[in-house]
């Protein structure tokens, strides 16, 4: 079986996907900044900023999924964490490039995460697809930069994807968590104006797309990873509390308090418009989670 290279391979959705690989009998490695361990998969080390990596990691695998990079929604966006966020994706992602050039060119596909941050912070009527610009704002330019990064390997003949992934809910998602967790409290609501779009999909979606991003010689370029459903931050809180059977009696939290607690950052929060996955649909991918109530009823 082909040999899969995961890069942020210790994080949700890493966690999620190399457990997938192994049960579909993948051989699996992981390139990580520190010395984990987990039981039958290989640790290879690279430190992005050094710009060292352990070249075996990369000769041996027949596939990169590159995944690595510093949390979005984690800290604060200060310049500094700005510039964090953005280094830990293209710096590694050009690290892989040379690595790859030198070490292993006949690699058969490059396959990068990224995010439907590259449509930017905007709530609007327009349905994204894959054909529209990236967004100017730290989003959309940090995600465009990142897959400008991956593109790189076009230039070696290497099948490249990039995977732009709506909010990922899974029962250790950390987003799935801070929604749920005031609603438990009977202190839920809304937040802003409630009418930003949040474009999500469950992790046993995610997972299934990578893979068929290996297995699919025809997929190329860019994909939406979000379900078909699209629903906006108020039905999506409501559900949640109807889920969890709590009351929802709060007014929307105002968005000049979730600026004030998180600066830029608030943006993730309170924008968000519609995007579409009907490219992803059209190779054939069928979702198993297409109602958002099938995901959370499933999670909660
Ligand atoms: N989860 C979502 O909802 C979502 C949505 C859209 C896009 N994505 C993207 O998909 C990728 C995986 O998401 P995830 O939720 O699994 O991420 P995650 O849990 O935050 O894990 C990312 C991994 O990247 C590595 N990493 C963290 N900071 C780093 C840094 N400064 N430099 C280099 N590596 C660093 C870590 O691995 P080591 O400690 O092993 O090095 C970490 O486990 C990310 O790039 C993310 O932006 C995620």
């Amino acid at each position: 079986m082909p040999k899969i290279l995961v890069t942020g391979g210790t994080g949700l959705i890493g966690g999620h996907l190399i457990k997938k690989l192994l049960a579909e009998n993948y051989s699996v490695s992981v390139l990580s900044r520190s010395k984990s361990s987990i039981e039958d998969i290989e640790f290879y080390q690279w430190n992005v900023r050094k710009g060292e990596v352990d070249i075996n990691a990369v000769k041996s695998c027949d596939y990169i999924i590159h995944m690595a990079g510093a949390n979005i929604a984690a800290k604060k966006w200060t310049q500094k964490r700005k510039e964090e966020i953005i280094n830990s994706r293209t710096q590694s992602t050009q690290l892989l490039f040379d690595t790859v050039k030198k070490h292993n060119p006949k690699l058969k596909a490059f396959i990068s995460a990224s995010a439907v941050g590259y449509y930017g912070a905007i709530t609007s009527d327009h349905i994204y697809n894959e054909s529209d610009k990236a967004h100017d704002d730290f989003l959309g330019r940090t995600t465009q930069k990142w897959e400008e990064a991956a593109d790189k390997f076009i230039s070696l003949g290497i099948r490249v994807l990039k995977l732009r992934t709506g909010i990922v809910l899974a029962e250790n998602s950390e987003a799935l968590a801070k929604m749920t967790k005031p609603i438990k409290l009977n202190v839920g609501a809304a937040l802003g104006s409630g009418k930003q779009y949040m474009p999500w999909i469950h992790i046993d979606d995610v997972c299934s797309a990578y893979i068929n991003a290996i297995k699919e010689e025809k997929m190329n370029g860019a994909y939406n990873l979000v379900a078909p459903q699209h629903i906006n931050n108020k039905d999506f809180t409501k559900l949640i509390a109807s889920i969890l059977k709590k009351p929802l009696w709060l007014p929307n939290i105002p968005s000049f308090m979730l600026r004030l607690l998180f600066g830029e950052m608030a943006k993730l929060f309170l924008f968000g418009s519609r995007v579409s996955s009907k490219k992803l649909l059209d190779t054939g991918f069928s979702f198993k989670y297409t109602k958002l109530e099938m995901a959370l009823k499933k999670l909660l």
